[in-house]
């Protein structure tokens, strides 16, 4: 499906500035819910003390404080987001933490322009499969890359594996009574998770030694309404889908997900399955 590559990141833009404070705001969810892949994923490219590192659609910085902890003051690590109100979260998250030298650069990830070869390590957190163009993005990450350099990305997997954010759609556009969108489209959710196509774009840029793996990462909360006021604080496609209903019909449609979303209570918890997919890849 074709889409206008500058129009989808344009609304992105705008969607993503507008959601800033809200996506910061639960920080402390998405560093519980993220930290061992995190970990990993940081593990997988060998970050340490003294790397250089490109943190690609940092967002608000919480992987961007895990790789200024590993790198420490003799290393460097520049985030990189479409949003300057998110760049400036993560800017403050770092600096709060004590670390002053962590610098940002907003723009496009497709059209990232830094010093060729001037980095160890390029990672990029949930962000890849949101880019219209991700062959792009990744063109500039391996040019940014020393040889040898190291590059790895966590994506969502299969939408029958991530079966909240199922729920949430097809609850959405009964609601809005328009139709689903195709689950693949570039840019979103799941346009990475086909199989197949993660190793496809990392060799079109250029990648070599390509390896993916699933990861488990069940999104635990409180309860179904905390896991809501997540997706409504984020740049998720639900907004757009109800955005041609009124306020009270939206707030009808919200209503409607969260009771459907309690199949995933557990006890006194709410666990939400979710799976995602680590690349990793050498220059
Ligand atoms: C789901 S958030 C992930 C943020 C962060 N990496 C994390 O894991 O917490 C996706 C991020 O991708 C950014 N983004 C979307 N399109 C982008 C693009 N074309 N270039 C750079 N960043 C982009 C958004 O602004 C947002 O911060």
């Amino acid at each position: 499906m074709e889409v206008d590559p500058v129009a989808f990141k344009e609304a992105a833009r705008a969607a993503w500035e507008r959601s800033a404070a809200g996506w910061d705001a639960h920080t402390p969810a998405v560093h519980r819910w993220l930290a061992a892949a995190t970990e990993t994923m940081l593990d997988l490219a060998a970050v340490g003390p003294g790397s250089r590192v490109l943190d690609v659609a940092a967002g608000a910085g919480d992987q961007t404080l895990a790789i200024a902890r590993r790198v420490g003051p003799t290393g460097r690590v520049l985030a990189n987001d479409l949003s300057p109100a998110l760049l400036a979260l993560a800017r403050s998250r770092c600096r709060k933490a004590g670390f002053d030298g962590v610098e940002t650069m907003a723009g496009d990830a497709e059209s990232l322009r830094v010093e060729p070869e001037s980095f160890d390590v390029a990672v990029c957190r949930l962000g890849l499969m949101l880019f219209p163009r991700p062959v792009h993005a990744l063109r500039a990450m391996r040019q940014a890359l020393v040889a040898g350099g190291r590059s790895c990305s966590l994506v969502f997997g299969r939408p029958d594996r991530n079966p909240c954010v199922a729920v949430l759609m097809k609850t959405a556009v009964a609601h809005a009574g328009v139709p689903m969108p195709d689950p693949g489209r570039p840019g979103g959710l799941f346009s990475l998770g086909i199989p197949g196509a993660l190793e496809r774009i990392h060799e079109e840029a250029g990648f070599r030694e390509i390896a993916v793996s699933v990861v488990d990462a069940p999104f635990e909360l409180p309860s179904a309404g905390h896991y809501i006021d997540f997706i409504r604080s984020s740049a998720s496609p639900i907004q757009q889908i109800l955005a041609s209903l009124d306020a009270g019909r939206q707030q009808a449609a919200w209503d409607d997900m969260r009771e459907r979303l309690e199949i995933f209570r557990d006890g006194d918890r709410w666990v939400g399955p979710n799976e995602l997919l680590r690349v990793s890849a050498r220059r």
